[in-house]
């Protein structure tokens, strides 16, 4: 009988890395995070299933990549030395069970702190976006300077070096779901007029940026 996806299940090696097989479990992000942005203890127990469970990589979700965006979410941050042991002993969980840990960065843009469970320090937080607009929900968002965006661009660059010393083997960019790459992407969101606005090529600029700070980071 023909296999329709013969080399599901069989290594694969992508720079460097060697992979045991093609399934990768996808982002997906828990709850339990503590105040200081660690991983909580439930969620790793979630990771490392899957990886016992034989996924070829495991993706740990959503690690905010800078202060600006100040949602209730995972960090990696040397000031705050518990996040690196946690996300240390959770690549290691991943790890153990023979998946690669992965870890998924990301930056909520303008719609930072969607997920917080105290909804009333939402309309307090600052929000950055690619411009000065209001959000549907009344909360106010400041377009980002060319200084802020050069910072943010090293800061993916700054945590996915972090990352690696934690000992994940690969990183995934967060581009979609209508968070910061995905919003300088949309026109509709994106009415800059300066290099990051305007054409296909200009509104691609930030991820290309990310992808290079990233890139030159992890070697
Ligand atoms: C509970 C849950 C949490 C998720 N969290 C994230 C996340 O943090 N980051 C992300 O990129 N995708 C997240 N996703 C989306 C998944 O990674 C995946 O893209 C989506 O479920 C579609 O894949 P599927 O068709 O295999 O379910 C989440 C999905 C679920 C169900």
């Amino acid at each position: 009988m023909e296999r329709k996806y013969p080399h599901l299940t069989s290594p694969i090696t992508v720079a460097g890395v060697t992979f045991r097989n093609r399934m990768f479990s996808a982002p997906m992000g828990g709850t339990d995070i503590t105040n200081d942005g660690c991983i909580g203890p439930k969620s790793t127990a979630f990771y490392e299933l899957r990886s016992k469970g034989g996924a070829g990589a495991v993706t740990v979700s959503e690690c905010m990549v800078h202060e600006s965006d100040g949602s209730h979410a995972y960090r990696l941050n040397p000031a705050i030395l518990n996040s690196l042991a946690c996300a240390t002993y959770t690549a290691d969980a991943i790890r153990r069970h023979g998946g690669m840990p992965s870890l998924e960065l990301s930056h909520s843009g303008m719609f930072a702190g969607t997920y917080m469970t105290d909804k009333t320090k939402q309309k307090t937080m600052k929000q950055w976006g690619p411009m000065d607009t209001v959000r549907p929900d009344g909360v106010e968002v400041q377009g980002m300077t060319k200084d802020m965006i050069d910072e943010i661009v090293k800061s993916y660059g700054d945590v996915a070096a972090m990352a690696k010393r934690a000992g994940f083997e690969m990183i995934m960019i967060h581009g979609g779901h209508g968070w910061l790459i995905n919003q300088f992407l949309s026109p509709l969101f994106n009415q800059r007029t300066d290099e990051y606005g305007g054409s296909l090529e200009n509104r691609c600029r930030l991820a290309k940026e990310i992808l290079t700070s990233v890139r030159e980071a992890v070697g």
